[in-house]
């Protein structure tokens, strides 16, 4: 069962975004389903990694995106984005260590994480968007 999926209440009205928010979440679940299975690190390790990798390149597309757009609350966002990389690289760098493993918490954390910030500040920037923006 997936921890959570992408519905029409989460968009903020830029489909590439969606599209990137979409797949965060299915990498989530991927991850999910392969630590219910009880896979090891040799399939876990690789889909944390790529699932780090997409949470960077998905912050940076979108702070590019407010960038164009000039939007007034850029600083306070990237800061938003920044504290949660700062947060998973040290759990990535723990688990590459072996102290730590793919586990519920870190999964559930990520996944409402996504939900709030998506809810509750991405959707912040949608009018701006429409109204200044080039995407
Ligand atoms: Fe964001
Ligand atoms: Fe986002």
């Amino acid at each position: 069962m997936a921890l959570k999926v992408w519905n029409e209440s989460m968009s903020v009205g830029v489909a590439r975004i969606d599209g990137q928010h979409k797949g965060l979440f299915d990498m989530i679940n991927e991850l999910h389903a392969a630590m219910m299975e009880g896979k090891g690190r040799t399939v876990t390790g690789p889909l944390l990694k790529k699932l780090m990798k997409y949470t960077h390149e998905h912050f940076s597309v979108e702070e590019k995106m407010l960038e164009t757009a000039q939007f007034p609350g850029l600083a306070a966002h990237r800061k938003y984005h920044r504290d949660l990389t700062d947060h998973v690289d040290v759990l990535a760098a723990r688990y590459e260590r072996g102290e730590a493993s793919v586990n519920i918490e870190l999964l559930s954390f990520l996944s409402d994480w996504l939900t709030k910030h998506i809810q509750g500040v991405d959707k912040g920037y949608t009018q701006w968007v429409k109204e200044h923006g080039v995407h």
